[in-house]
């Protein structure tokens, strides 16, 4: 059994998919996310949120789909600014093979829906050992949120398009802001140099620049992607998670067998697959890896592979593909990964497929 969204919750208005009005609305997602919770420069969230986490010694933090991708860069951001070790856990395997957890775990959920019932497997089970938790939703009121200790909102609107675009982005703002103000409530270094109210600024105005280059993207995506039955993301570190983001997009609605890589794994196996015209989107957004990640690239282009890349202004060479806004590294999947909406886009919609509602898959998956 599945739901969906009621579609007339929101208007596609001159728009002729719900996804390309989602993915332009990322910018205004940010802008409200820091209004709503900001207070002068400071995050303002909970007090006994933020003392119920400091207490604990482990963060597990439980999603599904491309929730699950955004909980992969928190961890990256709750380790760094809180130094609270976290794991990202896929819900539906948590729920039936759960690892041996810590003596004083706390439960970040994540969910765009709140009503994904192989994450409230988990949080079923969590609650019968009181331990405390925290659900991060589009849905107030959802059942994520009804059952967790705490929940903080996304401010996304109402998402409709099948493909998660805002809300994957809202997400990670969203675990910035709780990892900056639990890092600064430990008084953790990092975090209390962590200017992310201004970061998040420059954050919505490089989401707008990306957006204002469609037409570029579109042709790119009617040249490398259209034919391929496959296609690779790769990237290393937090590059890494944002191609499993990517490469999930480009499956879900263009129906390319894409898959994201740790670009140093590629030679230990996946190399294999590639071939002549075989597309390989590079994402290079960190200075330590950006070398490694395009010697890697290079490594396919000498097996025929078409070579793209996403790369961060301050790291770009003059033929990169697609060259995105300098942002603070820890927050760079929040412009890196609009590039890869916009191609999954335009692939799909150059197929002539219907964008929102792609074959087999529903919005909210209310089964296990
Ligand atoms: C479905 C959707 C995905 C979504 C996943 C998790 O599979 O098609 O786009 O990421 O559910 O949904 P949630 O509402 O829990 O974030």
């Amino acid at each position: 059994f599945t739901v969906d969204m009621d579609p007339s919750a929101a208007d596609k208005g001159a728009y002729p998919f719900y996804m390309l009005k989602e993915v332009d609305e990322q910018p205004a997602v940010m802008r409200k996310l820091v209004q709503k919770y900001f207070k002068d420069d400071q995050p303002q969230l909970d007090e006994k949120l933020l003392q119920d986490m400091a207490d604990a010694d482990h963060i597990y933090i439980v999603g599904a789909g491309t929730s699950y991708h955004a909980g992969l860069i928190g961890a990256r951001m709750f380790e760094r600014l809180t130094k609270t070790p976290t794991t990202v856990h896929i819900s539906s395997e948590f729920a039936y093979e759960q690892p041996l957890l810590s003596n004083k775990p706390f439960f970040i959920f994540l969910s765009q829906s709140g009503e994904t019932a192989d994450s409230r497997e988990v949080l079923v089970h969590v609650n019968e050992h009181h331990w405390p938790s925290l659900t991060i939703t589009n849905v107030d009121k959802s059942t994520l949120s009804r059952e967790a200790t705490y929940t903080l909102l996304l401010y996304a609107g109402p998402e409709i398009a099948v493909a998660s675009t805002k809300a994957y982005t809202a997400q990670i703002a969203v675990e910035a802001i709780l990892a900056k103000a639990l890092g600064e409530f430990k008084q953790i270094p990092e975090a209390q140099d962590f200017a992310l109210k201004q970061q998040l600024g420059i954050v919505a105005n490089g989401m707008q620049a990306i957006t204002d280059s469609k037409d570029k993207i579109e042709s790119l995506a009617a040249h490398y992607l259209s034919k391929p039955r496959n296609a690779f993301y790769i990237g290393r570190g937090i590059d890494w998670s944002v191609s499993l983001e990517a490469a999930l997009k480009l499956k879900e609605i263009s129906y390319v067998q894409a898959e994201g890589f740790a670009s140093g794994e590629l030679k230990h196996g996946t190399i294999a697959l590639i071939e002549k015209n075989t597309p390989v989107i590079g994402i290079v957004t960190q200075d330590r890896t950006a070398g490694l990640t395009r010697s890697n690239l290079e490594e396919t282009e000498a097996r025929g592979a078409n070579t793209l890349t996403i790369a961060a202004r301050h790291l770009a060479k003059e033929d990169d593909t697609i060259v995105i806004p300098d942002v603070d590294p820890l927050l760079t999947p929040l412009l890196s990964v609009l590039p890869a909406q916009l191609l999954a886009y335009y692939t799909s919609l150059g197929k002539g497929l219907d964008v929102d509602k792609p074959r087999n898959l529903a919005k909210s998956v209310t089964v296990q």
